[in-house]
């Protein structure tokens, strides 16, 4: 039985590349420090590991790859964090992070490989840590590729994009924060930084930990 102990809290941000995810993701970790919270900000894929730096070259097409290697890859880069995140999150530290799971289910099965359905890409995530909390910041792709443009990495594509999009409808579920991204910088992080306040607040009054996909 998960134990009620005062922990930090994993507060999640997906949604589709361009709808603010860095900008809010930063504003909120600044906020929560600000207030004496300690707080963190990760970030998948995380580049810095050898794993990391291959998932970089794939993803700046310097290397080519099978798409379902490629998929387990960056798994593998989350499992590869798993116990530094647990421990974190153990000392009483908040972990703001930017994409995780999700993000690695929607844009693989987005591809329309055959047999690499959104069953088969959850599978390697299975066990992981699940998010006390998911902010998905909802942006229609049209207005996420009007604000820095798409086309320096592999996945930025209008149609891909439209495809991920979908997959995160699909993903999505009653617990997740679906946040209106198309508003003011201030607007967006005041709903999320209500949503964090709350998970951190449960997290200390002690709340048990959760795996994906259980
Ligand atoms: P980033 O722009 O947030 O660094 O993410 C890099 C790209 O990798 C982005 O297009 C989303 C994609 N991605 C996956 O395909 N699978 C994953 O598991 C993650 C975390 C990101």
């Amino acid at each position: 039985m998960a134990s009620l102990v005062a922990r930090g809290a994993f507060i999640l941000f997906e949604g589709v590349d361009r709808c603010g995810k860095t900008t809010q993701s930063t504003k909120l970790v600044e906020a929560l420090k600000s207030s004496g919270v300690n707080a963190e900000l990760w970030r998948y894929p995380d580049r810095t590991t050898s794993m990391g730096q291959m998932i970089n070259s794939y993803l700046q097409s310097k290397t080519e790859m099978d798409d379902g290697a490629i998929h387990l890859l960056f798994a593998a880069n989350r499992w590869e964090k798993r116990a530094a995140m647990e421990a974190k999150l153990a000392e009483g530290v908040t972990l703001v992070v930017d994409r995780y799971s999700y993000s690695g289910v929607a844009f693989t099965a987005a591809k329309g490989i055959p047999g690499l359905d959104l069953e088969w890409c959850k599978s390697p995530e299975v066990g992981l840590l699940r998010p006390d909390a998911v902010l998905y910041l909802n942006m229609p792709v049209e207005a996420a590729a009007a604000r820095g443009g798409f086309g320096e990495e592999r996945y930025e594509t209008s149609d891909l994009q439209k495809a991920v999009r979908a997959n995160f409808d699909k993903l999505r579920e009653d617990w997740w924060t679906i946040v209106d991204a198309t508003g003011t910088v201030d607007e967006v992080h005041a709903a999320c930084r209500a949503v964090a306040d709350d998970a951190v607040a449960k997290c200390v009054a002690g709340a048990p930990y959760a795996r994906l996909w259980d």
